[in-house]
């Protein structure tokens, strides 16, 4: 390590003072829980169901999400007498409580007498009472039941100390996504009128010269629907995404402001962010001063997600997403949670494979290592009934036999509090700190890049992704950063920006003060494309980026399926096929990477500079195996001195309040990098599939 990086590290890791979490000290570390829902059982059976998720080892409960219907069973007429029991039992066998606010399942009533705060889908039909999520969330008509019912709940439990926390509604989004109601159109028009003031400013953010999308007010404005019209103006796409995005935010703190006006202060507030491909409106930022927390689920299993190679794979999960949900959450307050863990099978796979023996301890342990502060299964109980049928949870569908997954999770649960006993508060090695890096993050550019890909085959998702898990293969742990944040280069000696697609010059030059500051900067293709309306530069291609990449970008190239451009980097040839970039260095750029083939053989494509103490690294290529990326950012933490691991894709190892964790995924064994002389508490050096390792070293 050299000597500015190893200051930099120890500086860091002394500034990281043992900071007591309001809610969760420490010394804690991850008490696991379990979903209850007393409305589906008989009542005879409260008081045994929850005896026994006691007795297995949970520490708490979760009551009440998608119970309105049995809290308010007509208008103005509640009924908290069930939960009043349940909370009690819980306690009684000392169970804390996560209460949640019911707004996801509105009853029957409501949307029978106002089905004008339903939401519609893009084919211009109203989602009927029959499902969850149907509400336009800052309709008023549905805020005044909320209003009432969230306030009831926060009247009746806010002081109650066995409440341990809320959860507001459930995985916040609409239920077919985006809203097209009259509701939302008005609100949409709104949005729009606060954000351009008058009209001829919207024309131009939207470019409605083009096609004579011009407009003479407002109330001409159409939510952007491609049923509707084949295709759309993607400014006003991108403007109904970034409302959308704002919409949910608003109903969120809505809730959030009642429940803050009325609980304890030892009581936290948050909701369970589901960060998925599919669900791409959610902008947690958006929450950040409103919760106190952003928590988040993950169904690893899902058959949705983003999965490694090999034989086991469809066995062992997305642990890459566990990861990228969990540091995404934790990076919005500076703790999270895991309100939802499967537990086994789920019921909503394309196809719902078993888990690997072994695997769900896995992802209990994964959850550990990333920090969480709880770890929560979605469910005790398998549904007998209702749309969840063959979903598994902790015990089958008898109500009493241990299913293997809550096998599992008893053995994480009793492994991971295990280690209180061994925990002593200690500083952050600095070798972890030191390869801290920054996933600079704009849901714009997310929006942009799945809207526009440009190529068929690019995934914007998968791009940051390709990012994501290399930088996990080093062994960084990842902090995803705004704009607006601080570019702390003492905290963050690194940052990527993966297909940074809409920026602004205040941007650029805030990057420029990072890397002169001695921060190193990765960057990648499409990276200052467009302006944060998404238009091109009247300048030339990524023009706004060069002085800080010290390169021109001259083109981008693509090539039909199945055949393959050829990169060379320090004697490896790497294989591209979805984009590629050709550059001219400035002088004094080092080139890192150039074409083999193509008319454009000899044309750079990775570079490299120093500016001020700092560097900065251009990648303007996406190879197919992501390998290039890989030894690209190898290359960078390496000449810094950073110690970096080399771990395969899809291993992950993870430090914590003192304990070392790795995690393996893959279908092969792993070596796990435990510490000479470090005293190893569970697995050992070598990581069979769906393993664990966990040590000490102090
Ligand atoms: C989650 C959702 C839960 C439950 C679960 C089933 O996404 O929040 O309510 O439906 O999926 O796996």
């Amino acid at each position: 390590m050299n000597v500015r990086i190893a200051l930099l590290t120890l500086l860091f890791s002394l500034s990281l003072k043992a900071e007591d979490n309001p809610f969760f000290p420490t010394e804690d570390l991850m008490p696991v829980g379990a979903y209850y829902y007393p409305e589906h059982w008989d009542e005879s059976q409260w008081e045994r169901d929850l005896s026994k998720i006691a007795e297995l080892g949970f520490e708490f409960t979760h009551f009440a999400e998608f119970s309105w219907a049995r809290l308010e069973p007509e208008e103005g007429k509640f009924d908290f007498e069930w939960l009043d029991r349940n909370v009690e039992l819980a306690a009684k066998f000392g169970l804390k409580v996560i209460m949640c606010t019911p707004t996801p399942t509105p009853p029957a009533w409501i949307t029978n007498q106002y089905p004008e705060i339903l939401s519609v889908n893009e084919d211009g039909r109203k989602i009927r009472h029959g499902t969850r999520l149907q509400a336009a969330g800052t309709h008023p008509a549905y805020l005044h039941f909320v209003e009432r019912i969230v306030t009831k709940l926060a009247e009746r439990y806010g002081n109650d100390d066995r409440i341990w926390g809320w959860q507001i509604d459930n995985e916040p989004h609409y239920h077919s996504l985006y809203d097209y109601s009259d509701h939302a159109l008005q609100q949409f028009r709104n949005w729009l009128r606060d954000k351009y003031g008058d009209i001829d400013q919207l024309n131009k953010a939207w470019g409605a010269a083009f096609w004579s999308h011009t407009y003479n007010n407002f109330s001409q404005i159409r939510i952007p629907n491609k049923k509707e019209t084949g295709n759309v103006n993607p400014h006003a796409l991108l403007d109904f995404q970034r409302f959308t995005a704002e919409e949910q935010a608003k109903f969120i703190r809505f809730q959030a402001q009642i429940l803050m006006g009325h609980v304890s202060e030892q009581q936290w507030v948050t909701t369970n962010y589901a960060y998925y491909k599919f669900l791409p409106p959610v902008d947690l930022f958006l929450g950040r001063d409103d919760l106190h927390f952003a928590a988040h689920t993950m169904y690893l299993l899902s058959t949705f997600l983003n999965y490694p190679e090999g034989d086991l794979a469809h066995r062992l999960g997305s642990g890459m997403e566990l990861s990228f949900s969990g540091e995404l959450a934790r990076s919005i307050n500076g703790y999270t949670g895991i309100m939802e863990l499967q537990p086994g099978q789920i019921n909503w796979g394309k196809w719902n494979s078993q888990p690997l023996p072994g695997a769900v301890r896995m992802w209990i342990w994964h959850a550990f290592a990333l920090g969480d502060k709880f770890t929560c299964t979605y469910r005790f109980r398998q549904p007998i009934y209702g749309s969840e049928q063959y979903h598994k949870g902790i015990v089958e569908t008898d109500g009493v036999t241990l299913a293997r997954g809550g096998a599992e999770y008893v053995q994480a649960l009793e492994e991971t509090s295990s280690l209180r006993d061994l925990y002593k508060p200690v500083e952050e090695p600095a070798e972890y700190a030191g390869r801290r890096t920054a996933f600079l993050w704009k849901q714009s550019n997310l929006f942009v890049g799945l809207n526009d890909p440009h190529n068929e085959n690019w995934d914007a998702w998968q791009h940051l992704y390709t990012y994501y898990e290399n930088l996990k293969t080093l062994g960084a742990p990842i902090t995803f950063l705004q704009e607006t944040d601080e570019f702390d280069v003492e905290k963050y000696p690194f940052m990527v920006a993966p297909a940074y697609e809409l920026l602004d010059e205040a941007l650029v030059q805030k990057w420029m003060d990072y890397v002169k500051a001695g921060g190193h900067l990765i960057l990648s293709s499409r990276t200052g494309l467009k302006d944060n309306h998404g238009h091109l530069w009247e300048a030339l291609l990524q023009e706004p980026i060069w002085p800080l990449i010290g390169a021109k970008v001259d083109f981008y190239d693509h090539l039909p399926p199945g055949t393959n451009g050829k990169i060379e980097m320090q004697d490896t040839v790497y294989e591209w096929n979805v984009w590629a970039d050709g550059l001219t260095p400035d002088e004094g750029t080092e080139v890192w990477a150039e074409h083999t083939d193509q008319f454009y053989a000899g044309t750079p494509v990775v570079t490299h500079r120093e500016l001020g103490k700092g560097t900065v690294t251009y990648i303007g290529a996406w190879s197919n195996d992501r390998e290039l990326e890989k030894q690209a950012m190898r290359r960078v933490y390496q000449r810094t001195g950073a110690e970096i691991l080399d771990l395969p894709n899809y291993a992950f190892t993870e430090w914590r309040d003192g304990f070392w964790v790795t995690v393996n995924y893959t279908s092969e064994d792993v070596q796990a990098p435990i510490h000479d002389g470090a005293n190893v508490l569970f697995g050992e050096a070598t990581v069979p599939p769906g393993g664990v390792a966990v040590w000490q070293t102090q």
